[in-house]
């Protein structure tokens, strides 16, 4: 069986880590189809449309998409995109690997974000000149989802599981997300403890590696799994899945890096530990581990690009990875 891949650079330094990560699934040797897609800042120039119909559909008719990242038009893009596939689980992995300089060495998450309400729910307005204001939706029905997601997750990586919120503060919409939580931890048996987000991010920082799984509210998720990053050596290690019932698009957590963009030179690490997971994903178990694999060895041995401290291209390192498969 071969499966259709929706290829979707980008802008900026999407367009140097997309077609690494590409070349490294075709040394693979899978047989799957890549099918290439617009959408973007350069797309909204030529077409007049960020994200013109025809990439959404093609991300609807294949079997995963790889993204590279936006630039100004990022909201524009990536939240249509993550809609396309349904996705409800965004899995943000923090891990610090041998060979990177990582502020906390010991750091191994993953952050199972809500990836559809909370803040994000885009229901905002000025009601009166000066006068904003935002409505932030949470469901008993997506909190149940991406607890049992989370609680999959977890049983899958054998981790503990902690569940983010503000329930203190937020007493209906987080008082709904931990008691929905709650009921679907108790019907299955699941242990788990809660933390209040400002107070996880300060411990996330001194004790990342008292922590596995955690799951977030869709803001929170996006903060904690930023600041994780900072604790591993940086964005261009970072990969991540949105993960729907029928489809999935796989991203870098970085975006565009206008600052280094043309030069060759950023770390394709992220996408290419974004492919591993699109593979694992799709039931390519053996290939997803191989990849991995590959890309520790590249971390531990080099090359490495100048974000960690080298001086080799984007290239230099795809083809380091492909030789170590
Ligand atoms: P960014 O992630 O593009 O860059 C932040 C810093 O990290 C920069 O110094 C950059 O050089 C570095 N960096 C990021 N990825 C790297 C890699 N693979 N290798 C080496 N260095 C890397 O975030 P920033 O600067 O806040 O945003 C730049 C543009 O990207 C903006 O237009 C923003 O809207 C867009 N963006 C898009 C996202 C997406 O498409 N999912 C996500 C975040 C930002
Ligand atoms: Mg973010």
């Amino acid at each position: 069986m071969s499966e259709t891949i929706a290829v979707i650079p980008g802008d900026g330094i999407g367009r140097e880590v997309v077609p690494a990560a590409v070349r490294v699934l075709d040394a693979l040797d899978l047989g799957l189809s890549f099918v290439m897609g617009e959408a973007g800042d350069d797309t909204l120039s030529d077409t007049g449309e960020a994200l013109p119909d025809r990439t959404v559909e093609l991300v609807e008719d294949s079997d995963a998409t790889l993204f590279g990242a936006a630039g100004e038009t990022a909201a524009d893009v990536i939240l249509p995109l993550r809609a396309a596939v349904d996705s409800f689980a965004n899995v943000r992995p923090a891990r610090a690997y041998p060979g990177v300089d990582a502020v906390k060495p010991e750091t191994d998450l993953v952050f199972i974000r809500e990836n559809t309400e909370g803040v994000y729910s885009g229901i905002e307005s000025e009601i009166a000149p000066g006068i904003t204001t935002l409505t932030r939706v949470v469901t008993d029905d997506a909190s149940r989802r991406i607890a049992r997601f989370g609680f999959d997750y977890a049983v899958e990586r054998d981790d503990p599981v902690t569940v983010a919120h503000k329930a203190n503060v937020m007493r209906a919409t987080d008082g709904q997300f931990v008691e929905s939580v709650a009921d679907v931890a108790e019907k299955r048996g699941a242990e788990y403890e809660t933390a209040l987000m400002d107070a996880l991010a300060m411990q996330l920082i001194m004790h990342p590696e008292e922590y596995g799984v955690v799951v977030c509210p869709n803001l929170a998720g996006d903060m904690l799994s930023d600041l994780a990053a900072g604790l591993v050596g940086g964005l261009g290690l970072l990969p991540s899945a949105n993960i729907g019932a029928e489809n999935a698009l796989f991203e870098p957590v970085h975006g565009s890096a206008p600052d280094i963009a043309g030069e060759g030179i950023a770390n394709p690490t992220a996408t290419v530990l974004s492919t591993a997971m699109m593979l694992e994903h799709l039931g390519y178990d053996d290939a997803g581990a191989q990849v991995r694999t590959a890309v520790e060895k590249t971390l531990e041995q080099g090359p490495h690009t100048p974000d960690l401290g080298g001086s080799a291209s984007t290239e230099d390192v795809a083809s380091a990875i492909i030789e170590r498969l």
